[in-house]
């Protein structure tokens, strides 16, 4: 609910159990007031006035702004700076008004002498808890207006001293959890590289000293694909702030007269009960409105087992098994493609190898539709060989410059998407593909970054290439979706490189990481759902000894990791023993019986209270629950542990079988006394179906 008051102009956003207030003060700046647990009766603020500290702490600097520009007496980060035509580099806004649009309060500045339209944007999403707030410039003004630096908002935090967490990590070890403690000077994160990269993820959580159940968490993720910045400061006026959006690093947007622009939205929260909130109301946000409804299949994926070296028989031979074992989407990876047979060709051309394919795509696909799967197929649209046809046709098609050598990394360019003819390509030739074929899943990889970018196409706007290449992406995968509209895709970059709230909803799944390492991916799995759904968490079984870790891990302990995300398999199970086909045939058939549980249950990352490392994660879905405990290795003692479930009704009883035993507990009992488990041995793993009576 949005609440106005007119006459001391303060607007309060009331979600279910938060709020967020800020109000208009004397010098007519838009000033933060409260964002936590409800005051309820917002009128009890006061927009205190504020009087420079000193000559050095002006009323700018010390004033809480929603929105700060670069202008005046202002040494903070801003989040708009721009360059007026006559070479002014100051903004002085007023405020205008505002209106409401439903869930929408849009609030109205402009600047005094020029004619620079800045509306904020927040809209209420009061049964997840969560403010979405973006903001829209335009330049209403004859001339042009350079914009240099933008966020999406400014957020304030009421304390110092809190801890900071963030992903850090390369290619095969994405989403590593980092916890740093908040103290004066500045903590960036950022992406630079076009792509959403394997390192700092879009988003922050400041939490003070909070746990998955207890605890004051704020917590933010940007709706974008790319160079995003992100930055934490504890001020020394006793508050935290967070800037996060478009990464001015070689960045600018000239805005020609009546052009204007819309940055991409940040989803924001705040919890006074933990991580666990935190993740709910973000999981349940992406289910209610982001992500596509309907259970996901059980996909094979042939890329570990045969690499590039694709042939029709071999793979209607995985098909095969594939189905045996349970397998739903067959996918197809990279190598079936042009002359695709290693990195050094194919990227471009588009069309099925008749090497590898001698009687066409179809004989694959028919084969996999006549055993009753659906089938899918590995593309990597945005990049070319220059050994392609297509390269050789279109050498002015990549981001390059005059006089530079064009560097390619994994023997690969990056197509110019920004270009009206490349977009217009793109989209066709995957148009033409699920025209042709009876294609259900893509799975759109980009294993490279953007160097050498050079876009002459883009004039002036040059540099706002990193994000007109991901506006790219985005429109033709929205397109063809208007079109192809039950294909589903998974957006992959190098493993988990595209992760984020930008490209989820516009793709359906994510490809986690390439480390597929099932003791690995505890980690990357456990980081991912903090602010992650499950349902978008491909997770394959593949093969040991795993071809990073060198790892030997029991089948079983394998199928449990994947299980707790959409399960896929990407082993070589032709060499599979007949015991291994067996125990998948189980695994796939209980995962089944389970996935409505993991992919549209509520997810809680439980505690472990024994020294040994045991991982335990559960998921509730109306009257049903999941276990899943996993030991990676038993130490000394070798003791059972008690688990303490959550998310259960204390006063009901739930059924289940463990060791063997049909066991009948209460809620009360699971939750607050716990379920003991003894695993002993390296890599053993339980999954434990929990009923309620
Ligand atoms: C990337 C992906 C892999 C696979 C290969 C194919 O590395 O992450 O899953 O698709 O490309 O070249």
């Amino acid at each position: 609910m949005i609440k106005v008051n007119e006459s001391s102009k303060i607007f309060s956003l009331n979600t279910k159990n938060t709020q967020y207030v800020f109000g208009i003060d004397n010098e007519g700046l838009l000033r933060h007031l409260h964002w936590g647990k409800k005051i309820n009766n917002e009128d009890e603020l006061d927009i205190e006035i504020l009087n420079e500290v000193s000559t050095n702490d002006p009323v700018y600097e010390i004033t809480p702004e929603e929105f700060p520009v670069y202008g005046g007496l202002r040494y903070k980060e801003n989040c708009l700076k721009v360059k007026f035509a006559d070479g002014t580099r100051d903004i002085v806004y007023k405020y205008e008004g505002y209106e409401i649009d439903n869930d929408k309060l849009i609030i109205k500045l402009k600047d005094k002498y020029y004619n620079l339209i800045i509306n904020l944007y927040y809209k209420v999403i009061e049964k997840q808890d969560l403010i979405e707030r973006w903001v829209y410039v335009s330049n209403n003004s004859n001339e042009d207006i350079v914009i240099e630096e933008i966020y999406s908002a400014q957020l304030h935090i009421p304390y110092e001293n809190l801890r900071f967490s963030n992903t850090h990590g390369h290619w095969a070890a994405e989403q590593q959890k980092f916890t740093q403690n908040v103290s004066y000077g500045k903590i960036y994160i950022e992406n630079r590289r076009g792509i959403s990269g394997h390192n700092h993820n879009p988003y922050f959580i400041l939490d003070k000293n909070a746990t998955e159940t207890s605890g004051e968490v704020f917590f933010g993720a940007l709706r974008l694909t790319g160079n995003f910045k992100g930055i934490i400061e504890q001020t020394a006026y006793g508050e935290t702030l967070v800037q996060m959006g478009l990464n001015p690093y070689d960045f600018e947007l000239s805005l020609k007269s009546k052009e204007s622009f819309t940055t991409p939205s940040i989803i924001c929260g705040y919890s006074d009960c933990g991580f666990e909130r935190m993740s709910h109301n973000l999981h349940n946000f992406t289910k209610e409105n982001i992500l596509r409804k309907g259970l996901r299949p059980v996909l094979y994926n042939s890329w570990e087992a045969t690499e590039f070296d694709v042939k029709c028989d071999e793979q209607i031979k995985l098909a095969k098994v594939a189905k045996e074992i349970g397998a739903e989407l067959f996918v197809v990876d990279d190598g079936w493609f042009g002359e695709r047979n290693g990195i050094h060709n194919g990227l471009g051309d588009w069309y099925v190898n008749e090497e590898k394919f001698p009687n066409g795509l179809n004989q694959l696909i028919e084969e996999v539709k006549n055993l009753g799967m659906k089938f899918g197929i590995w593309v990597e649209p945005e990049m070319v060989n220059p050994l392609s046809k297509l390269y050789k046709d279109n050498p002015d098609w990549i981001y390059s410059f005059d006089n530079r050598e064009r560097t390619t990394s994994r023997g690969q360019y990056v197509l110019n998407m920004t270009k009206k003819e490349v977009k217009e390509y793109v989209y066709n030739t995957l148009d033409e593909l699920l025209s042709n074929y009876d294609i259900d899943y893509i799975k759109w990889d980009a294993n490279r970054p953007i160097s050498e970018p050079g876009a002459k196409n883009l004039g002036d706007n040059e540099k706002n290439l990193w994000y007109e290449h991901i506006q790219a992406v985005y429109d033709i995968v929205k397109n063809l979706k208007e079109k192809h509209k039950d294909v589903l895709f998974e957006a992959c970059a190098s493993g988990g490189g595209r992760i984020d709230y930008g490209i989820l909803g516009i793709f359906d799944d994510f490809w986690t990481s390439d480390n597929t390492d099932a003791y690995d991916r505890l980690f990357i799995q456990h980081t991912y759902s903090q602010i992650y759904p499950i349902k978008a968490m491909r997770s394959w079984v593949t093969d040991c000894p795993n071809f990073l870790s060198q790892r030997i891990i029991p089948l079983r302990f394998r199928y449990h990791s994947a299980m707790m995300g959409t399960l896929g398999i990407g082993s070589n199970i032709l060499k599979y023993s007949k015991d291994e086909i067996e125990l998948s045939k189980n695994m796939i058939e209980e995962y089944k019986n389970i996935r409505h549980i993991v992919q549209d249950g509520d997810f809680y990352r439980l505690e472990n209270t024994s020294e040994n490392d045991y991982h335990n994660f559960e998921y509730v879905n109306d009257d049903e629950a999941l276990l899943f405990v996993f030991l990676p290795q038993s130490k000394v003692g070798h003791r059972p542990v008690r688990i303490r479930l959550r998310g259960l009704e204390e006063d009901k009883m739930y059924e289940f079988k463990y060791n063997g035993e049909m066991i009948v507990k209460s809620g009360a009992y699971l939750m607050n006394y716990g379920l003991k488990i003894h695993l002993r041995g390296d890599y053993q793993s339980e999954l434990i179906y929990l009923k309620r009576r």
